[in-house]
């Protein structure tokens, strides 16, 4: 006799993760980006196909291998994000843990790289870069039934999780404090606060990324069921 066989609870379902950074070109060899491995996320993706669910997982650069069983689309900027995002929808699952960078050099990168001429750097002007989470979850037509955001912060952890979900439209953040620098960013572990629109809090204690990914796909297929 074998092995029972794995619980599978998002089968039929179509999920769509977002992970690793952005990266906003200055020139064709500087860029400006947010601190993120891609851990967690891919770790969420994986976690999702092993329950048996459609995934595709858009990702920036990272250095970590693809997760298995799933359709990975590679981007590099915040707004190629948003366009991969977009082509990936209908899902019935959103999971934005991708780090994207808040702002891109307001001028396009050219493909000549900028020269220091001893006169000092030049100022560089940004410009906001679309928010891809709140694009998503404000749709007025075919939004996923279940918006998941991440949020990383350093202080008042739940105080700005609940105003992010008020200001994105999302159902739930997965808040991670990220004040003890070096233990979650590039870590393998996390300690997570799952926030509701109600302000409901379930707090989970640390443990591997594989894990809350593990825990956190469960919790989510039961919230769709
Ligand atoms: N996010 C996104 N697109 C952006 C910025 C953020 O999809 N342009 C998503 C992230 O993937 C995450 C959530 O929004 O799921 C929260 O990101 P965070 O950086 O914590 O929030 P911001 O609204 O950018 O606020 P701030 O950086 O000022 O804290
Ligand atoms: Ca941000």
């Amino acid at each position: 006799a074998g092995r029972d066989a794995a619980p599978r609870p998002l089968a039929g379902r179509r999920v769509l993760v977002t992970s690793g950074p952005t990266h906003e070109p200055i020139d064709p060899v500087r860029y400006i980006a947010n601190r993120s491995s891609g851990r967690q996320g891919h770790a969420i993706a994986a976690a999702a196909a092993r329950a048996g669910a459609a995934v595709t997982l858009v990702s920036g650069p990272v250095s970590i291998p693809d997760p298995e069983g799933v359709t990975v689309v590679r981007v590099e900027t915040a707004r190629e994000m948003l366009a991969a995002v977009e082509a990936a929808l209908p899902v019935d699952l959103a999971i934005f843990a991708a780090a994207v960078a808040d702002w891109r050099p307001e001028v396009e990168a050219g493909t000549k790289k900028i020269k220091k001429d001893g006169s000092g750097p030049a100022p560089l002007a940004l410009a906001e870069n679309p928010d891809i989470l709140a694009t998503v979850a404000r749709m007025a037509a075919g939004r996923p039934r279940l918006v998941v955001g991440f949020a990383a912060e350093t202080d008042s952890v739940l105080e700005h999780a609940r105003a992010k979900i008020a200001r994105k439209g999302c159902d739930l953040i997965v808040a991670n404090d990220v004040s003890a620098a070096g233990a979650v960013m590039g870590g393998t572990e996390n300690a997570v606060h799952l926030i509701d629109r109600d302000g409901a809090v379930e707090s989970w204690p640390r443990a591997g990324k594989d894990a809350v990914a593990a825990r956190l796909v469960a919790h989510l297929a039961g919230l769709l069921a």
